[in-house]
């Protein structure tokens, strides 16, 4: 077992997931859309946001166990839904699974997963997890999806809204993304490079879409699932979709993707149980608002109405903090859990998620609260939000 005590930040997970993981799939996981100004801007607005630091308050017997969707949680963080995972290391989507449920977190599986929905209840007791659905233009499929997450135990479905076209991102084109990666010289010249991904990858037969391969129609081959893949993404999606799916669902139901107040409004007028304020990671409008800079007006136009949540650059416990404060009930985090699982498999993602802990929770000390559910705005610096 490999001693990660020396590896203190995020940032230490994310130079060793680029030094570990293929050239394509790292890039895929560390881009935005076009200029990647929102990509950037996702991280750098925490920045600005400045915390009220307090003295000779009692900080002993702090707690950042919170509830989401009236699931208890060891912090108010989840797992974002990410595709593609099992590529950044072998059988990802099991390895963030099970350090979620060791660690007292949920879980979300991404409908563009290596692992599917049946590998993920199988190799983790069947714990409840979530699941992030995409519509895509086959409803049979996407009728029997659901059937599929509720025979596997999911506990609560994400419909995330903001994919119905996909945005363009330059790295995933130049380097020619594809699942498995081709073997172009250029690959292979890079796959020398990475000898224990590829040993972990010789060692799964989980290489490809997990939730659509042999559950499509008309995808027999590797060929015929990515043309299947790139025409289903539904760009007629509507609200009543939305009602169509929450009515064949049943279940607790999370919006994904929501950065506009009206939109906000129509999606706590669903009857949905959360949104999530998100723009993707950066990976889809170019341009748009960091999510931590649209949380505040969506909190105060529906936050009384339906739990919101966010995602998008949080990096450390301070921003799951500042997140808090400025009225997200949750957080969902994606590139933080990416980078662990790319540098060390499941220890990386418990790792991860130890270290976003621990700063909230010294974070937390250090402006004076010890109980997570008392946080709110009056922690941050007058000015500076
Ligand atoms: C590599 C990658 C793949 C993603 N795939 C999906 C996906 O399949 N479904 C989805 O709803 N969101 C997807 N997202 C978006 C995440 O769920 C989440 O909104 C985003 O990563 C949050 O930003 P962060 O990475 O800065 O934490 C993906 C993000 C990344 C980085």
């Amino acid at each position: 077992m490999a001693d990660l005590s020396k590896i203190t930040c995020i940032e230490d997970l994310r130079v060793i997931a680029k030094r570990r993981v293929p050239k394509m799939f790292y890039d895929y996981a560390d881009s935005g859309a076009w200029t990647e100004s929102t990509y950037r801007a996702n991280e750098s607005d925490f920045q600005k946001i400045k915390l009220r630091q307090r003295v000779a308050v009692n900080m002993e017997g702090r707690s950042t166990r919170s509830t989401m969707i009236g699931q208890d949680v060891a912090m108010p963080v989840a797992i974002a839904p990410t595709g593609l995972t099992g590529m950044q290391h072998a059988d990802g989507e099991i390895l963030g699974a099970r350090a979620a449920k060791a660690f007292g977190i949920p879980f979300t599986l991404s409908t563009m997963s290596i692992c599917s929905l049946e590998d993920i209840a199988e190799h983790t007791g069947r714990h409840p997890f979530w699941f992030q659905l995409y519509v895509m233009k086959d409803r049979d499929f996407i009728e029997r999806l659901i059937e599929r997450a509720r025979a596997a135990n999911v506990s609560a479905l994400q419909l995330t809204l903001d994919l119905q076209i996909l945005g363009q991102r330059h790295k995933d084109i130049k380097n020619g993304l594809s699942t498995p990666p081709k073997p172009t010289l250029a690959n292979m010249i890079n796959l020398a490079t990475k000898p224990h991904w590829c040993l972990g990858m010789l060692g799964t037969r989980r290489r490809t879409f997990g939730n659509i391969a042999g559950h499509a129609k008309g995808v027999k081959d590797l060929s015929s699932l990515s043309s299947w893949t790139a025409e289903q993404f539904d760009p007629a999606l509507s609200w009543a979709d939305v009602e169509w799916i929450k009515k064949r669902w049943g279940g607790k139901l999370i919006l994904k993707g929501i950065m506009d107040v009206e939109d906000a409004r129509l999606a706590a007028a669903s009857g949905a149980d959360a949104l999530i304020v998100s723009n993707h990671g950066g990976r889809q409008l170019d341009g748009a608002p960091s999510s931590i800079a649209a949380l505040p007006a969506i909190v105060d136009a529906v936050g009384r109405e339906i739990e919101v949540w966010m995602d998008g650059g949080i990096r450390s416990g301070q921003d799951v903090l500042k997140a808090r404060a400025l009225g997200a009930r949750g957080t969902l985090i994606g590139r933080s859990f990416l980078y662990g699982l790319g540098a060390h498999g499941q220890a990386g993602v418990t790792r991860a998620l130890q270290i976003i802990h621990k700063e909230l929770d010294i974070t937390m000390a250090f402006c004076g609260r010890t109980d997570i559910e008392k946080v709110d705005s009056s922690i941050l610096l007058p000015g500076s939000f």
